[in-house]
């Protein structure tokens, strides 16, 4: 019963990926994005988007294949998101690609996604996209968790594009909000110890600036957007996101389009933001 039950669920969700398809091709879309493009409002774009890129495998999963496809998919797509989130005129974009707690996945797709990592950051540190709109390609998180041959990739696209300031893409890899507060955490006490600042200088912009986000024109997302249809933040700038606008979309990572990242940016426009205020 079970059996039938899920082939049923599949059959239901490969019909919606095939009107996905079917709206794609028809042109439908390609209007929708120009509605959208109009109703956004270019003076008032949110400065620093971040995306929780989440759903790669239940995306493989209706195509009947295996999850290593559906991360393969889910770093296609970075390419073009960045894209659009550069034709709009937004600068900074942080995409969260794995977190500390990602290690605890069976060996197998971790070193699959570590194999993946390591074509993709080379491959971004020679787009010539990249050069092209001087984009800063940085990587943040416990870096020193990820093997060698990855260190050595993204050390490669930091190198090379480390005198751009432009555009801003950030990586979070490895990457944990909590495990970065401890880090921040660190660093002072050993400032503190070293007899350089006072517990008293511990304030919010100290902190601020122990974050891998320091160095940041915007470091604080103003809009979060996760897919897949999971509302939460799993661990992701857990600091900086304190003000930040959320945006949840049902549509898994791999397939996410266009309009789906126009609309998550008109939503935002509509939302009025209080700081507090
Ligand atoms: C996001 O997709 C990619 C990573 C976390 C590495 P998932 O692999 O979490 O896919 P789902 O959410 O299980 O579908
Ligand atoms: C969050 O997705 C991490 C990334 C997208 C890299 P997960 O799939 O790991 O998060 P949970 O387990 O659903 O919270
Ligand atoms: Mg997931």
């Amino acid at each position: 019963m079970g059996k039938i039950k899920n082939k049923l669920k599949s059959i239901g969700k490969r019909v919606i990926i095939d009107f996905y398809r079917f709206l794609d091709n028809s042109g439908v879309l390609k209007i929708y994005e120009k509605i959208l493009e109009e109703a956004i409002d270019k003076d008032n774009l949110p400065k620093h988007v971040a995306i929780i890129m989440d759903g790669n495998r239940r995306a493989a999963e209706i195509y009947g294949k295996d999850r290593y496809y559906g991360h393969y998919l889910g770093a296609e797509k970075v390419r073009e998101v960045l894209r659009w989130a550069r034709d709009l005129g937004i600068n900074v974009v942080t995409l969260y690609a794995f977190s500390t707690e990602n290690f605890r996945r069976p060996k197998e797709e971790v070193d699959k996604l570590m194999e993946l990592f390591e074509k993709k950051f080379y491959e971004i540190a020679d787009d010539e996209e990249i050069h092209r709109y001087e984009v800063r390609v940085r990587a943040i998180g416990r870096i020193n968790l990820l093997p060698k041959n990855v260190q050595k990739a993204i050390k490669y696209a930091e190198e090379r594009t480390k005198n751009y300031n432009k555009f801003f893409v950030n990586i979070a890899i490895a990457y944990g909000g909590q495990q970065e507060i401890i880090d921040a955490v660190k660093k002072i006490a050993e400032k503190v110890k070293r007899g350089e600042i006072e517990p008293e200088d511990i304030d919010k912009e100290l902190i601020d600036k122990h974050l891998y986000t320091a160095n940041l024109p915007f470091p604080n997302p103003d809009l979060i957007i996760r897919t897949s249809g999971e509302e939460r933040i799993s661990n992701f700038l857990i600091w900086q996101s304190s003000y930040s606008e959320l945006y949840f979309c049902d549509i898994y990572w791999p397939l996410f389009r266009r309009v789906d990242f126009l609309r998550a940016v008109r939503d935002y426009q509509r939302r009025q933001r209080r700081f507090g205020k």
